[in-house]
């Protein structure tokens, strides 16, 4: 080979040598999300920036997903039960009570988020998590014959359309039961610590305040619902509920 050949290719190979090393550079910095990450067993970074927000990781139909979307226009199928736990925290009622089981997806995450409330001095109460449709029925059934059923449907799903029965959401509460399931409670310790610190353990406060014309239910401060640190943060972040995350208003 000449000499001149020789050098143009010498300087082909370094060439490729510093693109190779100068994509290399780049990818290592973006956000690695790992699906330990997604499942919640450990808390996302929310210091750093994604790269994007792929809306279609999840589907949000699929009764077992933990992006799935449940409201009064997407009921899930009535015979829908999610693998089921029950939670190693403080319960307020006895273990084998139905409501006492969540799925186990959003166990780890619940007992972490739990155990560093505590770490903080707030005693949070696992009030009510998984409903079945038939649970579900007799709760709005007892709530339209109390309330009657236009007001009912501001506070109450009816079964088939219960986050409850996806065994994602979980209704949580102070330990000195101060404001059950009433709006004070964002008041209480135990409210300010969730409205904090939930998104970093995956969970969202799903009925927001001044979004009950998108949700169609009233501000509920103690429900929350399991959908995976990295939109749980984007979702707190952007004040948004999952309808106008995903588009489904
Ligand atoms: N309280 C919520 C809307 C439910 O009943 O599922
Ligand atoms: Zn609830």
């Amino acid at each position: 080979m000449k000499r001149a050949h020789k050098i143009i290719l010498l300087l082909v190979l370094l060439f490729g040598l510093v693109i190779t090393a100068v994509f290399l550079l780049r990818s290592s910095d973006r956000t690695i999300t790992t699906s330990e990450e997604i499942l919640g067993t450990i808390p996302a970074n929310n210091t750093t920036q994604e790269v994007g927000f792929d809306k279609n990781e999840f589907s949000t139909t699929d009764p077992a997903s933990l992006w799935v979307v449940t409201n009064k226009n997407r009921a899930l199928p009535d015979d829908y039960a999610p693998e089921l736990g029950v939670p190693n925290v403080r319960l307020r009622l006895e273990r084998t009570a139905e409501q006492m089981q969540l799925a186990t997806i959003a166990t780890p995450p619940l007992e972490a988020m739990f155990a560093a409330a505590e770490a903080d001095g707030v005693n949070l109460v696992f009030g009510s998590g998984y409903r079945s449709f038939a649970l579900q029925k007799q709760f709005y059934d007892g709530y339209v014959a109390q309330f009657g059923q236009e007001q009912a449907d501001t506070f109450s799903a009816r079964p088939g359309t219960s986050e409850h029965q996806t065994g994602l959401a979980f209704d949580v509460t102070a330990a000195d039961g101060s404001c059950h399931l009433q709006i004070c409670f964002k008041d209480t310790p135990e409210g300010v610590w969730v409205a904090e610190n939930a998104h970093t353990y995956g969970f969202i406060i799903r009925y927001l305040e001044g979004k009950e014309d998108i949700t169609t239910y009233q501000y509920e401060p103690w429900h929350l619902r399991y959908v995976g640190p990295k939109l749980a943060t984007e979702l707190k972040n952007n004040d948004q509920t999952l309808e106008e995350f995903f588009l489904l208003l």
